[in-house]
């Protein structure tokens, strides 16, 4: 059985709801993600048997270590469906307390759960009873607004009752992703708690993740944004650490990258959903290429998986052979594409429809 991994140079895949399947965890892996975390899941749905559970736990043996992220806002509702993903063979679990999408937090879930504190406490206590200690952590913000800022003690606590590890992003819930992530307040939270803190917010690129872990002291970092327009980001960092140069990101690696994400999807999925996914998807790998915008109109006529891959063979033209392209010239890009209409898309909305 995997433990976890906790170092600066393991970074992890962060839970992206509508993008961390099992293709994109398998992608994030093949590229120096040390560990990966699943899109939210709600306990809700897993217990009343809700529509596009099952596909937001599809694993393969390759996939681990794996933490299956929850939502839901009812200690009963865990307490029933904590057994069914023991028994499924998962391992590791993360509470969702950072996630401010309305429709989440309506329902008490995701960031909401840090205004009611002792609720999240006996939600975290139901599910280490039955994961057992150290193999639960939990995903926070800042608190649920300014003023009400209290992920020191509520880690403090959580610490006591033998949480794993927490994942802190540093932004207010009302702050939804504006203003810049407070990495200061990691720094506060890791000398308060004795059990590893993984930085999570504006992580858009190696260079800015190792800041991170330099300025923070934290466990380790957790690729959010970043990874969905460079997957190559986790070995970047691996690199960066090492010394060693990294990869240049060219035509042909972009070439590469997206048609090993197509043969994954393809491979452990081959839905219609997961090639339209994939449609949008795979021009993020593209930002700042000059053929960007004959790629996306290249993509959106594809209506199969071989149209898909003849396309994804035709990149390095459709892009043309530019001189290396550093990240770092389009943060700009990372940092605002993916938010509108992506962010913690619930996982039993519009984003599975019927096939
Ligand atoms: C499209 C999208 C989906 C997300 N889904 C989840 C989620 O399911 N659970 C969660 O805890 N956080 C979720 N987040 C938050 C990220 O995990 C991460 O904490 C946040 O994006 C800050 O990191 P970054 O600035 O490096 O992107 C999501 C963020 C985005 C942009």
């Amino acid at each position: 059985m995997h433990t976890l991994p906790f170092a600066p140079d393991a970074p992890w895949l962060a839970p992206l709801a509508g993008y961390s399947d099992l293709s994109f965890r398998m992608l994030c892996r093949a590229h120096g993600a040390a560990c990966a975390v699943t899109e939210m899941v709600s306990v809700k749905g897993l217990v009343y048997g809700g529509h596009g559970t099952t596909r937001l736990l599809a694993t393969a043996e390759a996939d681990t270590p794996l933490v299956v992220q929850l939502f839901g806002a009812e200690p009963s509702i865990f307490e029933r469906a904590m057994p069914q993903l023991l028994e499924r063979g998962f391992t590791h679990f993360d509470l969702n307390a950072g996630c401010s999408v309305r429709k989440v937090n309506k329902s008490g879930s995701g960031s909401a759960l840090m205004a009611r504190p002792e609720q999240l406490l006996k939600i975290v206590e139901v599910m280490l009873r039955a994961a057992g200690p150290g193999r639960v952590g939990v995903k926070m913000r800042l608190g649920f607004q300014p003023g009400e800022e209290n992920f020191i003690e509520l880690g403090q606590r959580l610490a006591e009752l033998g949480a794993g590890w927490l994942t802190l992003h540093p932004r207010t819930a009302k702050q939804l992703f504006g203003g810049a992530a407070r990495w200061g307040s990691i720094t506060e939270l890791v000398r308060a708690v004795p059990i590893p803190v993984i930085a999570s917010g504006d992580l858009f690129t190696a260079e800015a993740a190792a800041r991170c872990l330099n300025e923070t002291g934290c466990a380790g970092v957790m690729f959010a944004r970043g990874a969905l327009t460079d997957p190559l980001i986790f070995q970047r960092l691996r690199d960066l650490l090492a010394g060693r140069e990294s990869a240049p990101r060219t035509a042909e690696s972009l070439a590469q990258t997206t048609g090993l994400h197509i043969r994954l999807a393809r491979e452990l999925d081959g839905t219609p959903r997961a090639l339209r996914a994939l449609r949008s998807f795979l021009p993020r790998y593209a930002k700042g290429f000059s053929g960007i915008r004959a790629l996306r109109q290249a993509l959106i006529t594809c209506e199969s998986w071989e149209e898909l891959e003849a396309t994804a063979g035709r990149i390095a033209e459709l892009c043309g052979s530019s001189s290396p392209l550093s990240l770092a010239d389009h943060v700009h890009f990372s940092s605002r594409a993916i938010l509108p209409d992506a962010d913690c898309a619930p996982p039993e909305g519009p984003a599975d429809p019927p096939e």
